[in-house]
């Protein structure tokens, strides 16, 4: 059996919503031997259920609107200082509905995560659960990737595959990518926390 790790991985979560994912994670880091403990959860909006989550967990949260600083440049600076504060080993975007600027890239670049309601390279963007659907295609499901410059692009860390029923909705089927989702995310950031991982290319492999 795995030892409990000396030092928890320091994560820093951001999200734009529900944040059933960011609870899955603070679930998850309740076992010491999970390796990885929830630091602070940064949002875009207020009055949102994930900041609720962070807060009943005892969890610093930080709200940066893009609409309180004069350029998007500015914001993108203001969340990469704010995120940086924390000193994360992993920042995880989990229906964050922002996409990171340069600054965010330069700064937290190799240690950023997002999870994404589609299976990657289909589907990219803002609608991932909605463009499967239309499109017709029979599996979908939900992908983890290191952050790059693109929308969508970044090297897969884990994938999880999710059956499209005849009778779905975008809200049934989110739903169904969103259980397997949690649990791709919540195997996937324990294993990058305890295991450490590699880029290589578009290759990433757990482990140092
Ligand atoms: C998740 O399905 C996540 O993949 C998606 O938003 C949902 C958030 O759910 N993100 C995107 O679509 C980003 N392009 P949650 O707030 O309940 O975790």
């Amino acid at each position: 059996m795995r030892g409990v790790p000396a030092e928890p991985a320091a994560l820093v979560v951001l999200v734009s919503g529900s944040g059933t994912n960011l609870q899955a994670l603070i679930d998850a880091c309740g076992d010491p031997a999970y390796g990885a403990r929830v630091v602070a959860v940064g949002a875009d909006r207020d009055g949102i259920e994930g900041l609720a989550r962070a807060e009943r967990a005892g969890i610093a949260t930080f709200v940066l609107k893009v609409s309180d600083f004069e350029t998007r440049a500015e914001w993108d600076t203001a969340i990469a200082a704010r995120v940086a504060s924390y000193e994360p080993d992993l920042v995880v975007s989990a229906g964050f509905m922002k996409l990171a600027g340069p600054a965010f890239l330069a700064e937290h670049g190799g240690r950023f995560v997002n999870s994404h309601p589609a299976l990657l390279p289909s589907f990219p963007g803002m609608h991932g659960a909605e463009d499967a659907l239309a499109y017709g295609v029979k599996i979908t499901g939900a992908t983890l990737f290191v952050v790059d410059p693109g929308v969508d692009t970044g090297p897969i860390v884990a994938q999880t595959a999710v059956p499209v029923e005849d009778d779905d909705t975008v809200e049934t089927l989110h739903e169904r990518i969103k259980v397997a989702e949690r649990a791709m995310l919540v195997e996937a950031v324990g294993r990058m926390a305890r295991e450490g991982f590699t880029v290589a290319g578009r290759r990433v492999r757990y482990g140092r």
